[in-house]
């Protein structure tokens, strides 16, 4: 980086004599350059810049140590935003070749003119900085996949998938994973993930046509696994200031910032609800195995049916077991959906976790309920890998 908009250059080079002649070329211009360094061998400038981070580097070719496309190489390497330029007493091009190779920006031949140093450093600089900005830019394109956990009955466990399924992905894939509190009135992911709340969505909606999309990350709670939490409002009453216009607004500013955006919602068809819906890209529509959720969610079903939700629908099973005289491929014929993945009920795993604050998908990933959520995580997130991504071995599970 520049320091006061100067360019931050270190020299490199066996000869004290050149060293100090490029010094004293450099100070003339003072106001835009400054030499923040200078070294005598290879090995001795690679030090000096690992320390300095100048912006440019002016290096000799032989020198005794370390020879200067050695040096080079490891600094470019190992540093990229470095420019580095070579100077050489070699014209031929077989030698701008191998320092092009090993990284070099500019090939300097010596001697050469206080005008022509001064115009390879402020190009390479320039050069260094566009790079250094596009490739920002290239990151900062990024797919957003939206996923609401959804349900038509309270109590079925949307709030401890979503929380649980951010953190696993966050986790495994290392991709920026925002979870999203939309249950405005009784929202308790903050409380599941033991926060210390400082801003809620109410805060965010309250500045919401000032924000861009960098200014919304200060509105956000930043979990230890990662996850960045946008919580529903402390009170109550605060859901009603909140609608469906709004939940767009803060979608949009959070899409091209995060990978995911996993949505909790309220069991209800409310505005708010389908302003989420609309926007997913996949429903996760929870169950359990008793009569009155399973008639609730068949109904849900039809009405999301009626509503060209169909495609986007994922039934997730909690609290699976089967002893309670529902199995599940009677449940499958009485929704009229496949069971897409299930969660076995594990109080002690699942209770404690939630007591304690922390998700059991970091705390206890060994046991049976936090393998299905690492599993519902690996199928949603594979589902973006076209054939041609190299598949990477992402999906080992982190012990605590
Ligand atoms: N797989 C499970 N096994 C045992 N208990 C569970 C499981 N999933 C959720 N629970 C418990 O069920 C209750 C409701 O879960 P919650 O996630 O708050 O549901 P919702 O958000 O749908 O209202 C909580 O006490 C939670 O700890
Ligand atoms: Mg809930």
């Amino acid at each position: 980086m520049t320091e006061n908009g100067r360019i931050k250059v270190a020299i490199i080079d066996d000869s004290a004599d050149t060293v100090k002649n490029i010094k004293t070329l450099l100070e003339f211009h003072e106001k835009t350059i400054h030499v923040v360094g200078t070294a005598y061998g290879g090995k001795e400038g690679v030090k000096l810049c690992q320390k300095l981070k100048p912006d440019i580097v002016l290096m000799d070719v032989n020198m005794p140590d370390m020879d200067g496309l050695t040096a080079t190489n490891l600094l470019t390497s190992t540093l990229p935003d470095i420019g580095v330029i070579i100077m050489s007493v070699q014209a031929e091009n077989e030698y701008l070749k191998r320092a092009m190779f090993a990284g070099a920006r500019e090939y300097l031949i010596k001697p050469f003119s206080a005008d022509e140093l001064v115009s390879a450093v402020t190009r390479t600089f320039e050069a260094q900085n566009k790079r250094k900005h596009n490739i920002k830019q290239v990151d900062q394109v990024i797919q957003t996949r939206v996923i609401t956990v959804f349900s038509t009955k309270g109590g079925v466990g949307k709030t401890t998938i979503a929380t649980n399924l951010a953190v696993a992905i966050a986790r495994n894939t290392r991709k920026r994973v925002c979870l999203l509190d939309l249950d405005l009135q009784f929202g308790d992911v903050a409380v599941m993930m033991n926060l210390l709340v400082k801003n809620t969505i109410y805060d965010l909606v309250k500045d919401i046509n000032s924000l861009d999309s960098d200014l919304v990350n200060d509105y956000l709670t930043i979990h230890f696994s990662g996850v960045h939490v946008l919580p529903a409002p402390v009170k109550p009453e605060y859901a009603e200031f909140i609608d469906s216009r709004h939940v767009e607004k803060v979608l949009n500013l959070l899409s091209g910032n995060f990978h995911y955006v996993i949505i909790d919602v309220p069991a209800a068809f409310q505005d708010i609800v389908f302003a989420a819906l609309d926007n997913s890209e996949r429903i996760l529509v929870v169950s359990t195995l008793d009569l009155p959720t399973i008639k609730n969610v068949k109904v849900g079903l039809n009405i999301m049916e009626n509503l060209k939700y169909k495609e986007k629908i994922n039934i997730v099973l909690n609290k699976a077991n089967e002893q309670y005289g529902v199995n599940h491929s009677e449940f499958e014929q009485t929704v009229g959906y496949p069971i897409w993945e299930s969660i076995p009920e594990d109080s002690s795993t699942v209770v404690t976790s939630a007591n304690k604050g922390i998700p059991f998908v970091m705390s206890r990933v060994d046991t049976k309920v936090a393998r299905s959520v690492f599993r519902i995580a690996e199928r949603l997130h594979n589902n973006d890998e076209s054939p041609s991504v190299e598949k990477r071995p992402i999906w080992k599970v982190f012990q605590f």
